[in-house]
């Protein structure tokens, strides 16, 4: 209990503002680390078109069952969709409510300088724009999972005209995801070791690091499949076959 205005106001413990941070944390954790292994499969692409073939073929369960089943990749879509869907409802009670909050913000981060208050700013920023952009990459995955593959994700990628949309997406998602890996670890401590502030400089130093690597790596990945979508412009639809895999193959794409 107690007093507020001359009168007593019952004050309830609540714990729902930690386990929303906690569910944030963990769903924001599992996005990055998926992230990672998503662009690492995508880059497949710069070990030759049989590689990212066989990666294709591997995620639709080829080796495994004998025959590819493309639904295998649309319901890990699904269920990164539904994980994307959470984390962004949790994270959105964070944003400004309004114009004069916003404003508000960044006449403090300016007059701060503090470069942790300033990365808040771009990983708000960049979560928005990933609502719009994650959106609908994921939507045409998952309505179209027999169509990933060397000359299908490449025909996306030029012919159907997705390379803006990924530069914009990969901007977006290789600074949050590094942001908040770094505001993680911040947050929880799992680095603070005998100096925290000793230690936040390291991470600090690491978070640009992975930034340039997975940055630079998309782009390389992205250059490759524009590379391919060019040469192949006269010949949408077809697809990048191997005949060893044909036989046993329903989807070849
Ligand atoms: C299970 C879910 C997902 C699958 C199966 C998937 C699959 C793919 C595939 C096959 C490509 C190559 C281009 C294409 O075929 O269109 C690609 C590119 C890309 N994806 Fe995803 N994706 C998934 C989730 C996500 C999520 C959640 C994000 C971020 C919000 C994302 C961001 C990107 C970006 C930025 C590229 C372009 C990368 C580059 O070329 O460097 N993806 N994805």
């Amino acid at each position: 209990m107690i007093q507020q205005a001359g009168r007593a106001v019952q004050v309830m413990k609540s714990r729902k503002y930690a386990k929303l941070d906690f569910v944030q944390s963990a769903s924001g954790l599992v996005l990055a680390l998926f992230m990672w292994a998503h662009m690492l499969l995508v880059s497949s692409i710069l070990l030759g078109k049989e590689a990212m073939f066989y990666v294709t073929k591997f995620l639709e369960g080829k080796f495994f069952f004998g025959e590819s089943y493309p639904i295998i990749v649309s319901m890990a879509g699904i269920g990164i969709f539904f994980i994307f869907i959470v984390h962004a409802a949790i994270a959105a009670r964070k944003f400004p409510n309004n114009w004069e909050q916003f404003k508000e913000y960044r006449a403090h981060m300016k007059m701060m300088k503090h470069s942790d208050t300033s990365l808040w700013f771009w990983q708000i920023f960049t979560g928005f724009a990933m609502f719009f952009l994650g959106s609908i990459h994921l939507y045409v995955i998952i309505t179209h999972p027999a169509e990933i593959g060397p000359y299908a994700s490449s025909d996306r990628v030029w012919s159907e005209y997705m390379w803006p949309l990924y530069i914009l997406l990969l901007l977006a998602v290789e600074f949050h995801g590094s942001i908040g890996l770094y505001r993680l670890a911040i947050k929880w401590g799992w680095f603070d070791g005998k100096n925290p502030r000793a230690s936040r400089k390291k991470l600090k130093k690491a978070k640009w690091i992975v930034t340039i690597v997975f940055l630079t790596l998309g782009l390389l990945s992205l250059s490759a499949y524009i590379k391919i979508g060019i040469a192949h412009e006269d010949k949408v639809g077809e697809r990048y076959e191997i005949s060893s895999l044909l036989e046993t193959t329903r989807d070849n794409t």
